[in-house]
């Protein structure tokens, strides 16, 4: 599924998207948010973690590697793995014991396998002046999300 994403408002308004497409119980989810650096990562990350009830600001993980946000419907960790080299740094942090929560992960591609267990993909890339995203669901339930989302745009 690919998106024209024009200016910045249009991202914002995709993670919107996606917060609606989401199941109320979201732990154990991941989401994959892919691009070279400034291609909106963070702006999708950001108006995502927003949409689903934060009010504040959003502080880039690229140091912390984890922000964590506690919020009614479940905790987000917004992840930055800009930093890490290789797999083995995910236990380091602890990987496994964010899979309660909703995963949302900037830079996965350093760490390939992650797709495995991940259910949806997200791909930003340069166009234009603007950006374009293309989604690809990598479990059944990321199937469902983009089938929803699909549905959401005949709305
Ligand atoms: N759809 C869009 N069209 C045009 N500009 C956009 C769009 N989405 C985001 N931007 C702009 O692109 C710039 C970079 O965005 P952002 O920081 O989210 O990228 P990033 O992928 O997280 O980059 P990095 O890898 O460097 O952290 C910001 O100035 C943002 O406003
Ligand atoms: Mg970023």
């Amino acid at each position: 599924m690919s998106i024209e994403l024009p200016e910045e408002g249009a991202t914002i308004a995709l993670a919107e998207r996606i917060a609606t497409a989401l199941p109320d119980e979201r732990g154990g989810w991941t989401i994959l948010l892919e691009g070279e650096l400034g291609a909106g990562k963070s702006t999708l990350a950001r108006a995502l973690i927003r949409a689903l009830g934060h009010a504040g600001a959003v502080p880039s993980p690229t140091y912390t590697l984890v922000e964590p946000y506690d919020l009614p419907g479940g905790t987000i960790y917004h992840v930055d793995l800009y930093r890490v080299s290789d797999a083995e740094e995910l236990r380091y942090l602890g990987w496994n014991e964010l899979d309660h929560g909703l995963r949302l992960v900037e830079w996965p591609d350093r760490a390939p396998e992650l797709a495995e267990r991940a259910d949806l993909r997200i791909r930003l890339a340069y166009a234009g002046d603007g950006r374009a995203a293309s989604l690809e669901p990598l479990s059944e339930r990321g199937a469902g999300l983009a089938e929803r989302l699909r549905s959401q745009s005949l709305d």
